[in-house]
């Protein structure tokens, strides 16, 4: 079966550095046999979570908008390439706003405690963080990795990679990068790869 990849762009700022590199990941993913999909956020309609907890009742969320979508979405591949420029030494609105309305699946694995995902499934499913920064700083991303954790974590898909450029502001953009591009097209590549050996495994066993 084809390998599915789904891309969500978090900037808000149309085929900057960071939707830039996440294409190239999707292109090498493509390349690779991978079925690609991309999403922009900002293009989608949710609001913040309301902190109401009526999802520890029965696991369900009350505001049916685009994140519940995207979520149900997010379930049915098998790489999440989850990407955003760093905002503020974080991450941006959209992408901790899509965050934060992942909690009624939280609530359903921790409160609710009727939904497990196994290390078989865990272990088929593959997270990947890409993001740049204009600063040149090597903590720079630092602030930005818990959320994206625990997103991977809450959803069932292994943290597997980062795919990280700063500097920006001296390279001029991730075109004037001497490698981000490449590398994220050959790690586009490999996770193809990657999820299609350990899925024979799985068969196998
Ligand atoms: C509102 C805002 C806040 C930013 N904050 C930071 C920051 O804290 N640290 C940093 O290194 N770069 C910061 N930047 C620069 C961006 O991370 C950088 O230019 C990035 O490559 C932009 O990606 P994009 O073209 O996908 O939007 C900020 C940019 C904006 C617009």
């Amino acid at each position: 079966m084809t390998v599915k990849v789904l891309g969500l762009s978090g900037s808000p700022h149309r085929h900057g550095n960071t939707e830039t590199l996440l294409d190239a990941f999707l292109d090498g993913a493509g390349e690779a046999g991978g079925e690609t999909e991309k999403v922009i956020l900002k293009d989608l309609s949710y609001t913040p979570c309301r902190g109401c907890n009526a999802c520890h009742k029965d696991g369900v969320c009350v505001v049916t908008d685009d994140a519940i979508t995207l979520i149900d979405r997010i379930f049915t591949v098998d790489c999440l390439a989850v990407s955003s420029p760093i905002y503020t030494m974080g991450i941006t609105a959209e992408l901790k706003g899509l965050i934060d309305r992942a909690q009624y699946i939280w609530a359903r694995k921790f409160i609710l405690k009727n939904l497990f995902f196994t290390n078989e499934h865990i272990a088929n499913h593959k997270g990947i963080f890409i993001s740049t920064a204009g600063l040149s700083w090597d903590n720079v991303f630092d602030a930005a990795f818990p959320a994206v954790t625990a997103f991977f974590n809450t959803l069932g898909f292994e943290y597997y990679d980062n795919i990280i450029a700063n500097d920006m502001d001296r390279y001029k953009g991730i075109r004037g990068h001497p490698s981000a591009l490449n590398n994220a097209r050959e790690k586009g590549r490999k996770v193809i790869r990657v999820l299609e050996s350990s899925r024979d495994a799985t068969d196998y066993q």
